[in-house]
């Protein structure tokens, strides 16, 4: 059973909420969304006034401890902790970032609000569901294809040719841009979004790859590709810096190329 992220200002309930330890010197306030699929009080703001002296500075460092110390409920996803892997990005402050390396001191304001991505379903508190991201991920086949046979040692590329790869190669899947871009929110079932369309365009320019032709062709759908307009939110938000909308524009641009 999954649940829709509420937009913007939509009636969620007002939740539970836990005092900072006697003593404590430094106090921030976390309202954290929560939804428990097995729950009622759904869903819901929780707040938590932390210590944030007892915990690291990263806003990953402040979950983890509200988890430790004051309410082991609370889910959320993470693994490396070094923004690598991807798994604890989320929305904190109003903008999607990875927790583990977004400093809470980073965010402007008095209390910070986190919730999950926003327009995925929600699996529980701050984990979407990314069944359908990862679909659409796996539909431009994320891999070299050849006809050519395989070389028996490596397939080897010029240096100007992998550099084209740089800015492309360094995405690690967040969904921070995909779940940040309007055109997504509005039609995430037919176009493909910000991360998958920078993959596809990393596999179309691989000097190795032999179905340029095939690829541009399974993109060329008034939905997949063209719904982006260029709002360049994916850009901003990208925890790795790189731009989508960069990618995708240069995509449209080998499409236009090949009807000339
Ligand atoms: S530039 Fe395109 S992909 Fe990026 S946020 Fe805007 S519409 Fe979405
Ligand atoms: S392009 Fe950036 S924001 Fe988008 S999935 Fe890749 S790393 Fe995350
Ligand atoms: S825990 Fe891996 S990117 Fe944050």
């Amino acid at each position: 059973m999954v649940q829709l992220t509420l937009p913007k200002n939509s009636k969620v309930g007002k939740g539970r909420h836990w005092s900072a330890p006697a003593g404590a010197k430094k106090v921030k306030t976390f309202r954290i969304y929560r939804y428990d699929p097995e729950g009622t009080e759904n869903p819901r703001w929780d707040s938590y006034d932390v210590d944030v002296d007892a915990c690291g500075p990263m806003l990953l460092d402040v979950l983890i401890h509200i988890k430790n110390t004051m309410d082991p409920t609370l889910s959320f996803r993470r693994s490396c902790r070094e923004g690598v892997c991807g798994s604890c990005a989320m929305n904190i402050g109003g903008r999607n970032t990875l927790a583990c390396t977004h400093g809470w001191e980073e965010v402007p304001g008095g209390d910070i609000q986190i919730s999950p991505l926003p327009s995925m379903p929600v699996v529980k508190d701050l984990i979407p569901d990314l069944t359908m991201f990862y679909a659409q991920y796996a539909s431009i086949e994320p891999w070299l294809h050849t006809e050519t046979p395989e070389p028996r040692t490596e397939w080897r590329q010029t240096i100007a040719d992998r550099e084209k790869l740089d800015g492309l190669y360094e995405c690690i899947l967040c969904a921070c841009c995909t779940t940040s871009c309007p055109s997504y929110w509005w039609n995430g079932e037919k176009y493909l979004g910000p991360a998958t369309l920078l993959h596809a365009y990393r596999w179309i320019i691989d000097s190795r790859d032999e179905a340029t032709g095939e690829r541009l062709d399974a993109l060329e759908d008034p939905f997949k590709l063209y719904r982006c307009h260029t709002i360049m939110n994916c850009a901003q938000v990208c925890p790795k810096g790189l731009n989508p909308a960069l990618a995708i524009a240069e995509i449209k641009k080998l499409m236009a190329e090949r009807v000339l």
